[in-house]
């Protein structure tokens, strides 16, 4: 005869058991439930200046090329959120090639959605919102650049993955002209 507590016990084992077995399920099948975002980048230009103002933290701002990048994103990831969809991260990056490095990337962008309603992106002549400049301080010997956009579904269970879904290439001008003022 089993008592309460033997009984009990075998209940809850069986119960963890599924649990667990259910979030293996859910974890893995999660990537595959099928969604159907839109997607559309532009990019209208890229204008490289050298100098910034001067970052009291940062003593080489001054002679530094930076590149400004006037881009369009047009997005709906409504259909991306299903049931175990914590959030979207989605980021711009830009990647490119120089001679020491075969990837360089640099996050431009990015932008944490946290339900449908947010899902619908619309930047128009939207600007870098994170600097862009280049390891050695110029972009002298960068060949050639692609402006991708990510989105990395966040999940109440299971892992993170990244998603590139639209790239562009293009090419990193040199400085239009000197800062003003500088030496
Ligand atoms: C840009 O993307 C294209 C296509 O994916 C790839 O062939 C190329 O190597 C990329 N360029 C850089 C600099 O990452």
């Amino acid at each position: 005869m089993y008592n309460f507590l033997q009984r009990l016990s075998g209940v809850t084992s069986f119960a963890m058991s599924t649990l667990m077995a259910l979030v293996v399920v859910i974890a893995l099948t999660t990537p595959f439930i099928p969604s159907s975002p839109t997607f559309d980048m532009s990019l209208h230009n890229v204008q490289t200046t050298t100098g910034r103002a001067m970052d009291p933290y940062d003593r080489m701002s001054r002679k530094a090329e930076y590149a400004r990048l006037t881009f369009d994103l047009d997005a709906d990831l409504s259909t991306m959120f299903n049931w175990n969809t914590k959030l979207l991260f989605a980021y711009v990056t830009v990647d490119y090639t120089t001679p020491g490095f075969e990837t360089n990337r640099a996050v431009i962008w990015d932008r944490i959605i946290k339900n449908k309603r947010q899902a619908k992106l619309k930047l128009r002549k939207h600007h870098n919102k994170y600097a862009l400049r280049n390891y050695p301080l110029t972009f002298e010997d960068v060949e050639g650049a692609n402006l991708t956009l990510h989105i990395n579904p966040v999940p109440y269970l299971g892992i993170m993955y990244d998603k590139p879904v639209v790239s562009i290439p293009f090419t990193i001008p040199r400085p239009v002209k000197p800062a003003a003022g500088s030496a």
